[in-house]
């Protein structure tokens, strides 16, 4: 599978390293193009993370017939766009999350993905990592009963960075961080909200610096969620049941899992789990991508197109 990057900045360097690692594991990806506005800096990304290929603008990238998966890694208001090209040359995708700056760009990619019949992904990249797995296993073994409510945080100090404080880049936390917020609890408690409570401060170019979300689920279960640019949070999830609670450590990229019984001990939990060895944590949205294309599918089964559909929409 030959993999292009589009967009020659800080997640492509981590994607490069995630490739070469499965590389070195035998799997069957090629490091092959490197697409960036700027040749100079796509022939030294090249150089230095080992792809074969550097094209000095991101068509250039895309007129090549070898180009199997095109990895978009650039700022989230220009993803629709550059997604819509690769669609356009009979690429297929894997885009940086937030999939788009809004709903109807969201519709108007998944439009065409259909149409022209080509996988098109949303590297949520902890959809696709194990510990979702290990997570949905013990709230169906019962362990810590019925859940009721779930808090997460995500923050960082990021309100210094360009892509996060311009509108135009459709910066802030929001579409940055607070979207693995969402997608904690979405992968927890599903999509069947009644009701979301959401206020917020705003950076002085208008974006939102910090959102503190509830969402009311029609089951009665409540999420609590904490999402900011301005500091830097403990990252923690917790999901709460009538029996006990799981803690998950770094909702951005689960380290472990613990398990509290508090009838037990309020001092320390009952269980400790933690995640399986991984290269980066992105091979997994890469072997789905792969998986999927040899399934002949469109979309991969971590992260449908309907569930990207009613994240964008709301
Ligand atoms: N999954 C994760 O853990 C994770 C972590 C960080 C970021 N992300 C996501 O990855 C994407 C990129 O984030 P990043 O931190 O890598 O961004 P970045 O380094 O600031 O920018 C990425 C690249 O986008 C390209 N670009 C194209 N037009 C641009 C413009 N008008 N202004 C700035 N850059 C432009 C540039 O590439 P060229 O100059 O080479 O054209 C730039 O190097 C975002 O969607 C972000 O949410 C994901």
């Amino acid at each position: 599978m030959k993999i292009g990057v589009l967009g020659a900045g800080g997640i492509a360097r981590s994607m490069s390293a995630t490739l070469r690692g499965m590389r070195a594991n035998g799997e069957d990806v090629e490091l092959w193009s490197v697409g960036s506005r700027d040749i100079r800096k796509a022939e030294q990304f090249a150089k230095r993370e080992g792809f074969q290929k550097a094209c000095g603008s991101y068509s250039d990238m895309l007129e090549d017939p070898d180009l199997d998966l095109v990895y978009i890694a650039t700022p989230h208001a220009l993803h629709a766009e550059q997604m819509l090209m690769c669609l356009e040359r009979g690429k297929a995708v894997l885009c940086e999350k937030a999939f788009t700056g809004n709903a109807p760009q969201a519709e108007k990619v998944l439009q065409a993905a259909k149409e022209k019949n080509i996988l098109t992904a949303e590297a949520i990249w902890t959809r696709y990592m194990p510990s979702r797995g290990m997570i949905r296993d013990i709230l169906a073994s019962d362990e810590i009963g019925e859940v009721t409510a779930l808090t997460a945080n995500l923050g960082y100090t990021i309100s210094g960075v360009e892509r996060i404080i311009r509108p135009e880049l459709a910066g802030g936390a929001l579409l940055d961080v607070g979207v693995y917020c969402l997608n904690f609890a979405s992968m927890v408690l599903g999509d069947d909200i009644e009701r979301t409570c959401a206020v917020g401060t705003r950076m002085e170019s208008g974006v939102d610096a910090l959102d503190q979300i509830t969402l009311f689920y029609r089951s009665g279960a409540v999420a609590d969620l904490l999402t900011t640019a301005l500091c830097t949070t403990d990252r923690y999830g917790v999901i709460y049941g009538t029996r006990g609670f799981l803690r998950v450590e770094n909702i951005n990229n689960p380290s472990r899992i613990e398990i509290w019984h508090p009838d037990r001990s309020h001092l320390f939990p009952s269980q400790v789990l933690p995640v399986p060895h991984q290269i980066t944590g992105y091979e997994y949205e890469v072997r789905a991508c792969m998986r999927a294309m040899q399934e002949g599918q469109i979309e991969c089964s971590e992260m449908p197109h309907e569930e990207i559909r009613l994240f964008t929409e709301s």
